[in-house]
């Protein structure tokens, strides 16, 4: 019987690009689940945007447009960037839906008629400027333990101690820079203890892997808290049912999300849900027909392996049959950073290389623990190209272009020591397929790779660039295993390397390969045009791609949505000093050797200025006579390296292209004082 496979990755959020970093869950579960559909069964994968929370509240006004807006323009992107990479999901929805909400309502209305539901008063940082409660990664502060400056609410990132926003010295609000208050409110609570005897029931059952295992008896031991799960108003999410201002937490509505998406699909393809999912209908029906398997970073157990099945429990809907965890990614042994360029998004790597190279490079890394995998340059590099083209790609090319020139591109029959061949290629599926199902797929790449290696040595042995010039049919025999050797590599590499395969599919001339192709051989068959199946990598091509991620790198999400701190507060003592002016511009000039900067001539109401300002990217000179700016009039002179700049004038914007000025048509004087 065909397995029937309901499977899940992680969320992404939806203020952020998709990194290389994401890549390693969301290729790691695409090979599993095509692997899957290869061998017959039907696997469905379900994924979406994790749209609700604070960070996308606040990256949707610094953008100056709604959440929605933001939530649906970067869906898009996200798409776009699973498609380039070849992630196939059967649904890639998104949180904020109504069947998420419906599904939310439900859970938590279940879970409080089971009691699990309490309220109480917390105190919680508000900002009063901002007029809004203050998640712990939007206070910042001195921390109490070692007084480095600047740090989160919740953890100092330099001594790496946990403590209370509450707790830190001088804490203010990252947004605005006021000092928070403290308030107090009601909160809705999820008594998690309430399910530890089932919790840890799941856990024994071998719910996930040994080494998660242990870290949950970790935290079983420190004992289950209550779980905080709503959040004031003003907040991007589902209100909580008869609360005017109060919401679900991000993180309630998050995993229910797969359930949104699963719900979503079944509708559009006239699936009943309630067998595919059982428990949230009006009967809670038990385990169902579908396995469900969730794939998650190490960083989200706690939400995964504890809140999840605990609110699934309380609610008697299915839990899942295994969470399957990983570990990061780290490049050159190191956490990916912006300033080496190697944190790297995955629309920038594929301008710059062939995404499949990154799924057969991340598949030889993948082994079913939760160390973190290493991408090094020079080994992904050298992987390609001496493995992907110098072993797999290279088998092809030694057979097609000869079958299709000399040989009529027609297949005869195997030998001996061709059907000898074939029988190893064969022989290793089973150790292959029980190697994917596991997840153990450096083990899939390493016997791939030892195969491979095989069917090259019998192309060396049998040289039939040699045998072409005197024996054709021997040649075609040659080529006939080559071929049946290439198809069957191409049957194991299809859940790494799908576009690799269709290539093969065409270049074979066959129908769409799949697990259950193993018993049955080419032969007396003609092939079709042969095509490259892979290139090699240049390192320059590496190179470029790091430089470009060294510039106009965003933040990581958990910083986009903090603005840079301002600068110490000024009093008005100091404000009062400065002498803001409208000046018009008399001339402006190139610098010699400083391609930013443009000497301005400035008039500033009959007084004479000169001002080097760092505006060339955005201006031309020629374009600027004429036009009006604000200035500082009363900056102390500064002698720069290119001569001496006597204010400054005021411009905003990104930098590059976009620095903005006073343009010539607002009615000022040259002169005024701008108050
Ligand atoms: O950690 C994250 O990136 C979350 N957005 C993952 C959510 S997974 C699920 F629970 F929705
Ligand atoms: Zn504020």
């Amino acid at each position: 019987m065909p397995r029937k496979i309901v499977v899940t990755s992680a969320l992404p959020y939806a203020n952020g690009p998709i990194h290389i970093g994401h890549l390693v869950e969301y290729l790691q579960t695409d090979i599993w689940v095509r692997f899957h559909k290869m061998c017959g069964s039907e696997c469905l994968y379900f994924c979406a945007d994790d749209t609700h929370g604070t960070p996308v509240m606040i990256s949707a006004r610094a953008a100056g447009i709604t959440p929605e807006e933001l939530v649906e323009r970067v869906h898009k992107e996200h798409k776009a960037d699973f498609d380039r990479f070849g992630v196939e999901f059967d649904n890639y929805y998104s949180t904020h839906s109504p069947e998420n909400k419906l599904f939310s309502e439900l859970i938590f209305s279940r879970l409080n008629e089971a009691g699990s539901i309490v309220t109480r008063d917390v105190e919680q940082t508000y900002c009063e400027n901002c007029k809004m409660s203050l998640p712990d990664r939007f206070v910042r502060g001195t921390c109490p333990r070692c007084e480095a400056e600047n740090q989160y609410g919740d953890s100092c990132e330099v001594c790496g101690s946990t403590y209370q926003p509450a707790d830190l010295i001088n804490p203010y609000c990252a947004t605005c820079r006021a000092a928070p208050a403290l308030k107090t409110s009601e909160h809705y609570f999820f008594k998690l203890a309430d399910y530890e005897r089932q919790l840890r029931d799941l856990i024994a059952a071998g719910h996930t892997q040994k080494s998660v295992a242990n870290k949950l008896d970790e935290w079983f031991e420190v004992g289950l808290k209550d779980w905080d799960i709503s959040r004031d108003g003003p907040y991007f999410g589902f209100k909580i049912p008869g609360e005017e201002n109060k919401y679900f937490y991000v993180w309630l509505d998050a995993p229910i999300g797969y359930m949104a998406s699963a719900k979503n699909y079944c509708d559009k393809n006239n699936l009943d849900f309630d067998v595919l999912w059982p428990g949230a209908g009006s009967t809670k029906s038990g385990e169902g027909q579908y396995e469900l398997y969730h794939f998650i970073g190490k960083d989200i157990m706690y939400f995964h392996a504890i809140f999840w099945p605990a609110m699934l429990t309380g609610s008697g809907i299915k839990t899942a049959d295994k969470l399957f965890v990983h570990g990061f990614l780290t490049v050159n042994g190191e956490k990916m950073s912006k300033s080496r360029g190697t944190f790297i998004k995955a629309s920038t790597y594929a301008e710059h290389l062939d995404p499949e190279c990154l799924r057969y490079y991340y598949a030889s890394k993948l082994t079913d623990g939760i160390d973190d995998i290493d991408l090094k340059v020079e080994d992904f590099i050298n992987k390609i190209n001496s493995d992907l083209v110098g072993k797999f790609a290279n088998l092809a090319s030694r057979s097609g272009p000869m079958l299709a020139k000399k040989l009529d591109s027609q297949l005869g029959r195997l030998d001996e020591q061709g059907r000898e061949l074939i029988g190893k290629l064969t022989a290793a599926k089973d150790q292959i397929v029980e190697d994917y199902e596991n997840l153990k797929y450096a083990a899939v790449v390493r016997s791939i790779t030892a195969l491979a290696d095989e069917a090259n040595r019998y192309v060396e042995q049998n040289r039939p660039w040699v045998t072409i010039k005197s024996d054709l049919e021997k040649t075609r025999t040659t080529l006939t295993a080559t071929v049946n050797a290439v198809r069957i590599l191409a049957i194991y590499l299809k859940p790494i390397l799908p576009k690799f395969a269709e290539k093969v599919e065409r270049f074979l001339n066959v129908e769409t390969l799949s697990f259950a192709d193993f018993d049955t051989v080419l032969a007396d068959h003609k092939i079709g045009a042969f095509e490259r199946l892979a290139e090699r990598i240049d390192e320059k091509q590496v190179n470029a791609m790091i430089e470009e991620s060294k510039q106009g790198q965003p933040p990581q999400p958990a910083e986009a949505s903090v603005p840079e701190p301002l600068k110490p507060e000024c009093t008005i003592e100091d404000f009062a000093k400065i002498d803001l002016r409208i000046a018009k511009i008399v001339k402006a000039e190139p610098v010699e050797g400083a391609d930013r900067l443009l000497r301005l001539s400035l008039d500033v109401g009959g007084l004479e200025k000169t001002v080097l300002a760092g505006i060339a990217t955005a201006y031309r000179p020629e374009d600027l006579t004429g036009k009006l700016v604000v200035m500082l009039a009363n900056l102390k002179p500064r002698k720069m390296r290119f001569g001496v700049s006597e204010g400054m004038i005021l411009a905003a914007g990104e930098g590059g292209k976009d620095i903005f000025m006073l343009s010539a048509d607002t009615g000022a004087e040259p002169g005024q004082t701008v108050h």
